[in-house]
């Protein structure tokens, strides 16, 4: 990346703004200039950027004068006020929230999958990255469909609490501690007590949907990354009790019986996936070993019986570093568009 660039990081006091920071620094990106940028409430506040300390400035329409890359960590509703004016500055605008997965006029990027769209010309200057779910679920059937077909894919995602930000985790946090010394635990931004307890709700049902926001947008997001390789797909959110790091129980009907180990093979050869599969060694995917790792670790695989076109599997995925890793990589290829 070019050293005159200027960056900045919108929201970044959150849990995937402080990871920005952090990945750019491990990268040993060193821009012209990096500015810390979050709400009001947290002007000085301070955030660690490699060796250096940053001070917070408050996300305004004026700060992205002279930015080349803006990169995103806020709630959708501040990236839809945002992103554009940051754009309007000239700046790339690489964007994780759920403001533009949707938009067709948007790419949408998984970085494991699709960054090279990244260089075909598009309109506007706004990237969106797919949710955590979606990025690392395509990934894994993007193997199994690249090598064998996929017809139908169904998942259970077990989500961790950092899916909802730093609410989430001082929410689980105060439960947790709460409920051990006897207390009464109050709750926040999820739909019942997340302490020593399973939610199948993850996002909003609308008014008679059968399905949350976050099931829906998995549809949409894997049909966008995709495309005529996408199976026909199902699943269900489950909040569950867990800090970072994200679960998916999936099975896959394939289009053609395949072995598990062909499947291993299959899954191996693609960058983004790291196969972690001796159940017998106590060895397979777990939220406790993805930690700052991008790849989704992927295991437990076998085929079901009576069913040989049927492959069940788990994965497991770090969701914080994979959008803050995604973001960056996403970000510097398009600096390099310049
Ligand atoms: N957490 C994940 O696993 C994950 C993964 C992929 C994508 N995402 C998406 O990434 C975004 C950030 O997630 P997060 O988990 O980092 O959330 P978070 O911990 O709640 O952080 C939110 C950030 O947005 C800032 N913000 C809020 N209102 C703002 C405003 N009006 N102007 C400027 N900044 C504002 C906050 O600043 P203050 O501290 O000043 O309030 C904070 O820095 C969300 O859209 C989320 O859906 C999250």
């Amino acid at each position: 990346m070019s050293e005159k660039i200027q960056i900045a990081v919108v929201g970044a006091t959150g849990l995937v703004g402080r990871e920005l920071l952090s990945v750019l620094a491990a990268e040993g990106i060193r821009p012209e200039q990096v500015t810390a940028l979050a709400s009001e409430r947290s002007v000085g506040a301070e955030v660690e950027f490699g060796e250096e300390t940053l001070e917070v400035e408050q996300a305004t329409a004026e700060s992205f004068r002279g930015m080349g890359l803006a990169l995103f960590a806020t709630p959708p509703e501040v990236a839809r006020a945002l992103a554009p004016r940051a754009q309007q500055a000239g700046a790339w605008v690489v964007d994780p929230s759920a403001a533009f997965r949707a938009d067709a006029a948007v790419p949408l990027v998984e970085p494991a999958l699709n960054l090279a769209a990244l260089e075909a010309p598009f309109s506007g200057r706004i990237v969106a990255l797919a949710s955590p779910v979606a990025g690392a679920w395509s990934t894994v059937l993007f193997a199994l469909a690249s090598a064998f077909g996929c017809r139908l894919a169904r998942v259970s995602a077990l989500l961790s609490v950092s899916q909802a930000g730093a609410r989430g985790i001082s929410e689980l946090e105060g439960q947790v501690r709460a409920l051990l010394g006897g207390k009464e635990a109050e709750q926040g931004p999820f739909p019942h007590r997340v302490g020593f307890n399973l939610i199948p709700q993850v996002g909003s049902f609308e008014l008679g949907a059968d399905r949350t926001s976050e099931e829906r947008t998995w549809n949409t997001e894997i049909d966008r990354l995709l495309g005529d390789r996408a199976p026909a797909h199902g699943g269900t959110a489950i909040q569950a009790p867990t800090f970072f790091g994200h679960v998916l129980s999936a099975a896959v009907q394939l289009s053609r019986p395949a072995g598990a180990e062909e499947v291993r093979t299959a899954l191996r050869s693609r960058p983004g996936v790291k196969v972690l599969d001796e159940p017998a060694e106590r060895i397979y995917p777990m939220p406790m070993l993805v930690t700052g790792d991008p790849a989704v670790h992927v295991g437990r695989i076998r085929v079901t019986p009576g069913a040989p076109d049927w492959v069940e599997l788990v994965a497991a995925f770090d969701n914080v570093h994979r959008a803050a890793f995604g973001a960056v990589a996403a970000g510097l290829r398009l600096a390099r568009r310049g």
